[in-house]
């Protein structure tokens, strides 16, 4: 298949070389930390893995059909299909998908939308770890159930907005849990599992916060003061054109984005619910 570069996934596509370089991690999502963890950069692997080990409890024995949806760098799909599980994967993110392609048989691994995916197979499992926020409910739902096998299940592991957020600035993303619930209803999905891991993976956030109060905010500045130093002309048209195409909206986002007060673990816990759940047609 075709790979090219898109835009969509952009900054997905960063976080792929900042966990390669970084933490040495092929995983693009939460870790889930235990008591007593030091939430730390180069621990955040083991808590990934954590995560990757209890993800797979949701699993029937191999050997069964997988779709991963939003497989990232395939590293699920390769780790799957060593247990005897045939994996298909999806990505919009030619970086992932190439990655991927190193991983798994080219065929395997689709670089396409799950919206744009289409495919006359059924699949015993669809999962969607850490990448069901990222595409809308009443598309994603009904397509999965669709895609199912008869007893299949649909895994989903990710973050959801939780009952009271209204919309202020928090860490954490994801559908609302409120709407989820009445989605799955209306469409006579039942809920065969439902674990909350909110308090397990909420110290990911303080790996967020060393990353832009211990890296980039310092970088920011040492460059900002070079640059001041060095070439005031440069710096200061700098500065006028980063005034000139930026709202004060965005420039106080990025003012806070670089704090990281606010993306502390309890603000997280606040505002979030991160569910693991397994969901049957029948
Ligand atoms: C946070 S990453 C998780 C990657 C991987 N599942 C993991 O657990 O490490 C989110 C994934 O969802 C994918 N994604 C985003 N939008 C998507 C869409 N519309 N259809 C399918 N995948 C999507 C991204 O490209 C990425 O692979």
């Amino acid at each position: 298949m075709a790979r090219k570069i898109d835009t969509q996934n952009e900054s997905l596509d960063v976080y792929v070389y900042m966990a390669k370089t970084f933490a040495d991690t092929p995983w693009l999502h939460y870790g889930m930390w235990e008591f007593g963890d030091r939430v730390s950069v180069p621990n955040m692997r083991k808590a990934q893995e954590r995560y990757v080990e209890f993800l797979l409890s949701f699993f029937p024995p191999a050997p069964k059909s997988v779709l991963d949806v939003g497989g990232g760098t395939g590293e699920m799909a390769s780790l799957l299909t060593s247990k005897g599980y045939e994996v298909d994967m999806i990505t919009p993110s030619g970086v992932q998908a190439e990655e991927a392609d190193t991983k798994l048989p080219m065929e395997r691994v689709h670089h396409c939308t799950f919206e744009a995916f289409e495919t006359d197979r059924k699949f015993d499992v669809v999962l969607f770890s850490e990448s069901f926020q990222y595409i809308p409910l009443d598309q994603s739902l009904p397509k999965s159930k669709s895609l199912l096998a008869p007893g299949g299940t649909i895994v989903i592991a990710d973050c959801f907005r939780g009952e009271n957020y209204n919309g202020e600035l928090a860490p954490g993303s994801g559908h609302k849990i409120t709407e989820f619930f009445e989605t799955i209803g209306a469409l006579g999905l039942n809920v065969a599992r439902d674990e909350d891991v909110t308090d397990k993976v909420a110290p990911t956030m303080e790996i967020d916060q060393q990353f832009y109060r211990g890296f980039v905010s310092p970088l920011v500045t040492q460059i900002d003061g070079l640059l001041k130093r060095t070439r005031p002309i440069v710096h200061w048209f700098a500065g006028m054109g980063y005034k000139l195409f930026t709202s004060r909206d965005s420039r106080d986002r990025m003012q806070m984005r670089l704090k990281a007060e606010y993306r502390s673990p309890d603000n997280f816990r606040k505002a979030n619910t991160y569910r693991f759940f397994a969901l049957k047609a029948d």
